[in-house]
Order: structure tokens, then C-alpha cells, then sequence
């Protein structure tokens, strides 16, 4: 890790700094994108989905080949479902908390409700749907419910990312307190999310290769190698995007934030704000 930040603070930063100040989403979108399409002139845009395997052909074919080697990867969308689909104590199931019973909706989410003035996430509605329905709460980053939004959004898959700002002064703050975060330095290291996945993206040292932050939210939840390792199981290396965020804000030694609280909802909303238009590709599979 110290050689890959070494890599970053010596990289010459770019001057068109993309989404600073209080342009409109949509203007900060536009920017976002023009920003990558500029610094990566041969990726098309929706190949963004795929992080570090958009940029590196090399590192594609290994991807490509590791799917082979990680069968339990592909039980989680089919074990999410099953738990999905298995009704409450109360006879009822997730289908009869949401639109569409639940099904190619993933796309719509974090999404603002006017009502509370609050952002619900798909995993916030899970959780709101089983205490509604007088059950427990799942814990909030990995397994079951991990699972579950994995089978979601892969009902969404070759949707595209619809997330919505409505003009409402209380959905615009929380946009904007997640912008904040992700172009906020932190941590011991004092590194933002954008020094690493925007001005960073593409920069390499030894093993890793930084993402850009466009289509990051695309393929979540995710399964990864990291997480799998020493555990068997549907879930075993299956993790949120919150549950991302938390790992990359230890990365620059910064306490992460509590998953599903205002902070990291915040930034769910901008990240995802930023990848709109883009597929839904869920779940994805990456180191
Ligand atoms: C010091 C550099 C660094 C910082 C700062 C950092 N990350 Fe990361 N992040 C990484 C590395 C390395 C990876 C793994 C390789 C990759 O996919 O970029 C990663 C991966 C990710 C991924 C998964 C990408 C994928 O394709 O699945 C997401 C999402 C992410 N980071 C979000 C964030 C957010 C949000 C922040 C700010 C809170 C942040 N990161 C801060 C280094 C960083």
C-alpha cells in the first residue's frame, strides 16, 4: 500500500478538476463523465462497469478466467432469491414491500424519500420491509442481506443507473454532504476517495490498479476474493457497497463510518448519482 501512495502523490494532478463547488447534479455528471472520457479516450462508457478490467486487457482476460475458479460466486444471486422469496412469519413476503414486487427495481436506488427527508438505500429497505413484517434486522454489510440486494439488482441487470435528485432543498444537502465526503481528504494518509478513483484512476503499483469511480456502484454488491477467503458458503465473499466505503476509508487509516447512517448514505447517493446511465451488472466479481 505505502508503494501504490507513494505512485499517487508523486502523480502530476490534473487541472480540470471535475464536480467541485455547487454546480447542479446534473452539471457535475456531466463534468464527471467528460473528465474520464477524456483521461481514458479508448474506454467507452459503458464498459465503466467493469472497474479495473475496463482499463487493463490483461488484467480482463485473468478476470475472465477467475470466474471460472470461484463457483461459489455464482450461488449468491440464486440463494438470495431464495431467501427473497421465503415468506415472513406472517405469510407475507419482500415482494409486498415494493414496487413491482421487488423485481428490476435496483436501478431506482439510493433514492430520496420526501416523506422522512431521508435517503433509502435498497439494503435500508430490506431492513425497513422484515421490521414492518415483525422481523429481525439482518446485519447491515455481508450475508443474508448482502444476498438478497445481490438478487435485487441482478433482477436489474442491463437496467441502467436511474438515480434521482429531486429539486428539493433536503435531497440536494445530502447530495451535496456526499460529494463533500468523496472529495474530502482523511485519514492519517489524508487521501479523498477522488485523489485515488478519479485523479488516481488508472495509476498502478504492483498488484493494484485504481478504478475509476464512474460505474463503481454498477456490479454491487460484490463478490470478492479478499472477502471470501477461509469461508465456504453462498455468501462467503459477498459484501455491500457500504461495506466498500468502509475498507477504503482504512486504507488511508481512517475510522470508517457506521454502515447505513446518514454519512455513508450520503455518499451512496452521489457515488451512485454519478455512475447514472450506466448498466447494471450485479453480481460482479473482483479481487
Ligand atoms: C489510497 C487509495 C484509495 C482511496 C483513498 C480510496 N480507495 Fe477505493 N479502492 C482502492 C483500491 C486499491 C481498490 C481496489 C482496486 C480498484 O478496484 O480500484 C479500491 C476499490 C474501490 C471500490 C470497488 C471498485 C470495484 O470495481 O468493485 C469502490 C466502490 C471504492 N474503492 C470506493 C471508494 C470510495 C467511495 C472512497 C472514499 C471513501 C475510496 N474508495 C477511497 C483504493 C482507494
Amino acid at each position: 500500500m505505502k508503494k501504490l501512495l507513494l505512485i499517487i502523490t508523486t502523480l502530476s494532478f490534473i487541472i480540470g478538476i471535475p464536480a467541485t463547488g455547487m454546480a447542479s447534479p446534473s452539471d457535475d455528471l456531466t463534468a464527471f463523465r467528460a473528465y474520464f472520457k477524456n483521461k481514458f479516450p479508448n474506454v467507452a462508457q459503458d464498459d465503466y462497469i467493469n472497474g479495473i478490467y475496463a482499463l487493463d486487457a490483461e488484467r480482463r482476460a485473468a478476470w475472465k478466467e477467475f470466474e471460472d475458479f470461484a463457483p461459489p460466486y455464482e450461488d449468491a444471486a440464486p440463494y438470495g432469491k431464495s431467501l427473497f422469496n421465503k415468506p415472513f412469519k406472517n405469510g407475507k413476503t419482500y415482494a409486498s414491500c415494493f414496487e413491482n414486487n421487488g423485481i428490476g427495481i435496483r436501478q431506482n436506488y439510493p433514492r430520496f424519500n420526501s416523506k422522512t427527508g431521508k435517503i433509502v438505500t435498497l439494503e435500508g429497505a430490506i431492513n425497513a420491509c422484515r421490521k414492518s413484517n415483525g422481523e429481525k434486522k439482518l446485519g447491515w454489510k455481508k450475508g443474508k442481506i448482502a444476498a438478497i440486494s445481490a438478487y435485487m439488482a441482478s433482477t436489474s441487470n442491463g437496467k441502467r443507473i436511474n438515480v434521482k435528485i429531486p429539486n428539493d432543498p433536503r435531497a440536494l444537502k445530502i447530495y451535496e454532504r456526499g460529494k463533500s465526503h468523496f472529495y474530502a481528504k482523511r485519514g492519517q494518509l489524508n487521501f479523498s476517495c477522488a485523489d485515488c478513483h478519479v485523479f488516481g484512476a488508472g495509476s498502478s503499483a504492483r498488484a493494484n490498479l485504481l478504478s475509476p469511480a464512474l460505474g463503481h456502484v454498477t456490479h454491487f454488491p460484490v463478490w470478492r476474493k479478499k472477502w471470501a477467503k477461509g469461508k465456504s458458503g453462498p455468501t462467503a465473499g459477498l459484501g455491500t457497497i457500504q461495506r466498500r466505503y468502509g475498507g477504503c476509508n482504512k486504507q488511508v487509516r481512517a475510522k470508517p463510518f457506521k454502515a447505513q447512517k446518514a454519512e455513508y448514505n450520503a455518499l451512496e447517493y452521489f457515488h451512485a448519482y454519478m455512475s447514472n446511465g450506466l448498466l447494471v451488472n450485479s453480481p460482479g466479481l473482483r479481487q
